[in-house]
C-alpha cells in the first residue's frame, strides 16, 4: 500500500491548515479518472445532496401534505428514470467505488501524523463509508421495495415514517445524515482547494469555517425534517388517495 497520502500527496497527511496538494497531475486514465471523482463529489452528487436535504426533505417540516407534493413534482418530472439513473445513481456509485479505490491507495495515519488535517484526511473517507452503507440501504428501502412513491407520492410520508419510527433504524438514520453531511462540507472545503479556487493559508481558514457552518445547517435541516417524520400523527401507506393523508392529520391544509 502507498503511504498516507500516497494517492493525494503528502501535504494532506500533514495537516489541512498546511496546506492541500493540488489535484495530482497523475497521467492518462488515472488523471481523467481522479478529476472526475473530484468533479463528481460536487456536480452532480453533492448538488443532489443539496436539494434532497436543504430543498426536498425540508419540506417535511411543512408536514405530510406539503411533502407529498414535492414527492409528487419529483416523480412527474420527465424522463425521471433516465434523469436519477445518469444524474444520481451512476454519479454515486462512481464516486463511491472510485472513492473505496483511493482510500485503499492511501493509509490515514492518525497515530503518526495527529494534527487536525490527518484527521479531516481520515474522517474524509470513513463519513464516505458510512455514506455509502446508508445510501445503499435508503436507496433499496425507500425507492425499491415497498409502494411505489413516484405512482402513490400521498404514501411517501408514512413510508419514511415507517421506517424512521423503528428506534435502531432512526438512529442508523441520524449516524448516516450526520456522516453525509460532514463528507459533502467538508469536501467543497478539499475541491476549493485542490482546484485553486481558494488558495492561501487565510483564505483556507476562513473558508473552513465557512464549510463548517454548511455542515451545521445540513445536518440541522435534515434532523429538524426527521424529527417531524417522527413527530406527526402516523401515516396511512397505500395506495390511495389525499384524502388519506388529511385524515390522519386533520390540522394540516389539504394540498390541491
Ligand atoms: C453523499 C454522497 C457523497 C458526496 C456528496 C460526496 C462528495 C465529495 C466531495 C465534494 C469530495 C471532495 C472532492 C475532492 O476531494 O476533490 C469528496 C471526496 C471524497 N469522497 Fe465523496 N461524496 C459522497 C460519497 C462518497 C462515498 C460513498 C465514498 C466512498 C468511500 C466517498 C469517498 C470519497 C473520498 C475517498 C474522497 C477524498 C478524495 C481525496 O482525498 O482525494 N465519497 N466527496
Amino acid at each position: 500500500m502507498a503511504s498516507a497520502a500516497g494517492s493525494t500527496a503528502p501535504p494532506i497527511a500533514r495537516g489541512a491548515m498546511h496546506g492541500v496538494a493540488p489535484l495530482r497531475a497523475g497521467q492518462g486514465v488515472s488523471f481523467v479518472l481522479r478529476r472526475l471523482h473530484s468533479l463528481t463529489g460536487i456536480i452532480p452528487v453533492g448538488a443532489f445532496l443539496f436539494e434532497h436535504i436543504l430543498i426536498s426533505n425540508a419540506t417535511a417540516i411543512s408536514g405530510p401534505a406539503a411533502y407529498a407534493k414535492q414527492v409528487a413534482f419529483l416523480g412527474g418530472l420527465p424522463l425521471v428514470f433516465f434523469l436519477e439513473l445518469f444524474g444520481i445513481w451512476l454519479p454515486i456509485a462512481f464516486h463511491a467505488l472510485y472513492g473505496f479505490y483511493i482510500w485503499y491507495r492511501g493509509e490515514g495515519n492518525v497515530i503518526s501524523y495527529p494534527w487536525t488535517g490527518n484527521w479531516m484526511y481520515t474522517a474524509q473517507r470513513w463519513t464516505g463509508g458510512i455514506a455509502f452503507i446508508y445510501i445503499f440501504w435508503h436507496t433499496y428501502t425507500m425507492r425499491f421495495t415497498g409502494i411505489d412513491l413516484h405512482a402513490n407520492p400521498y404514501a411517501s410520508f408514512g413510508k419514511v415514517q415507517n421506517e424512521v419510527f423503528q428506534t435502531p433504524l432512526f438512529l442508523f438514520y441520524v449516524v448516516g445524515l450526520i456522516a453525509a453531511s460532514w463528507h459533502f462540507a467538508y469536501g467543497i472545503w478539499l475541491f476549493c482547494a485542490k482546484w485553486g479556487i481558494v488558495s492561501g493559508e487565510v483564505a483556507r481558514k476562513r473558508f473552513l469555517i465557512v464549510c463548517i457552518c454548511f455542515f451545521f445547517l445540513l445536518s440541522g435541516v435534515g434532523l429538524a425534517s426527521l424529527a417531524t417524520f417522527r413527530s406527526e400523527p402516523l401515516q396511512v401507506v397505500e395506495p390511495g388517495t389525499a384524502a388519506m393523508v388529511h385524515h390522519a392529520a386533520p390540522h394540516r391544509k389539504p394540498v390541491e
